[in-house]
């Protein structure tokens, strides 16, 4: 057994003996569940790195969250006594892929009693302080659970309290259905941009937890310039529109974009007016050096301008690279 140097009980780490890194995972199998919201129908894909994994038709949003919330609810009270019967669930006409996906609404209903607005913005970062350790040509790093190990690295420093709230929720669930570190950040991290008013983010589950921490040095220092946020991004395979699209989650937190618990595009808006540079604003308190440093490069300048003009686009763009980011690196059940 591991012994951590965090304080977790490294029992609650599903065990993955041997890991197989893929990026993207594209070997997943594709699942398709049409279903039925206030009349319209709502196709969502499972497949995790492609365009087409979004909900396509989301026309009615809270109709959508209510028709999940009943879902999950009902899938809450039976799943103890459905799961063992996954193998015959056509018995029972319950469609295996449709419990695989209200699993995820199971977690989601579960994270929402404990994380608030307040919360959301150190749950969001404590993604990408795992997943952001995703090295493509090492294969190593990324959405693995790591991040219970790597708590004590001054690059994590304030992400404890972000992991006990998910502590709290996954010994929960671990009761009735485990789930892995991995997978209950993923899901709650998407849950974390929708409290804020972000988009609607679907994640696809499976993923196993790393028993080890990952290399060190891979998350990108906040001094970085323009070109190094985008090889650093590049290493992880990601574009310079993800690393702009991505980054733009720090309009939560403190950093002085906008209302700290609304996602929303104000962090482009603001870093179109440089307010740093300007002697009235108070120019330390707003955005980070690496904020900064995309607005000074002209290709992420035009993506900056895109998303402060239309945070629609922004929304469909951070949504696609979230899904991208969670599943860097991961290795999956039954791949
Ligand atoms: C582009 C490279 C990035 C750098 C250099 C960077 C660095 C940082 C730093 C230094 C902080 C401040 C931490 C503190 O207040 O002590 C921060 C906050 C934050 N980061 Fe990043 N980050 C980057 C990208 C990302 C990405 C891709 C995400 C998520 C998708 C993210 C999510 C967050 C969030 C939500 C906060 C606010 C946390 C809070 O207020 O509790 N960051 N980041």
């Amino acid at each position: 057994m591991m012994t951590t140097t965090t304080g977790f009980d490294s029992s609650l780490l599903s065990s993955s003996s041997s890991l197989e890194f893929k990026f993207p995972a594209d070997r997943l199998r594709r699942k398709i569940y049409p279903f039925k919201s206030g009349g319209k129908v709502i196709i969502a894909s499972s497949s995790p790195s492609s365009p087409t994994t979004n909900m396509v038709e989301i026309s009615n949003r809270n109709g959508f969250m209510d028709m999940y919330r009943r879902r999950a609810l009902i899938l809450g009270a039976t799943l103890p006594c459905v799961l063992p019967l996954l193998d015959s669930t056509e018995r029972f006409g319950v469609n295996a892929a449709e419990v695989v996906m209200d699993k995820s609404l199971i977690i989601r209903e579960a994270a929402r009693k404990v994380l608030s607005k307040g919360k959301a913005p150190g749950v969001l970062r404590l993604v990408f302080h795992d997943a952001g350790t995703f090295d493509l040509n090492e294969k190593s790093g990324g959405m693995n659970g790591s991040i219970v190990y790597e708590l004590d690295r001054p690059e994590n420093a304030g992400l404890k309290k972000s992991l006990k709230i998910l502590e709290k929720v996954k010994s929960e669930l671990d009761g009735t259905e485990p789930v892995s570190w991995a997978d209950m950040i993923a899901v709650v991290g998407a849950e974390a941009v929708s409290i804020c008013g972000g988009p609607l983010i679907p994640v696809q589950l499976g993923r196993l937890d790393s028993m080890v921490p990952d290399p060190e040095g891979k998350l990108p220092q906040e001094s970085l310039d323009a070109s190094g946020l985008k090889q650093c991004f590049l290493r992880k395979g990601f574009s310079t529109q993800e690393l702009v699209a991505l980054s733009g989650a720090h309009t939560l937190g403190g950093k002085g974009f906008g209302n700290p618990t609304a996602f929303d595009n104000s962090y482009y808006k603001i870093l179109l007016e440089k307010p740093w540079i300007s002697s009235a604003s108070m120019p330390t308190m707003i955005g980070l050096p690496s904020d900064h440093a995309l607005a000074e490069d002209e290709e992420c300048l035009r993506w900056i301008t895109k998303y402060a003009d239309d945070q629609t686009k922004f929304f469909e763009d951070f949504k696609n690279a979230y899904i991208k980011l969670v599943n860097s690196g991961a290795s999956w059940k039954d791949a």
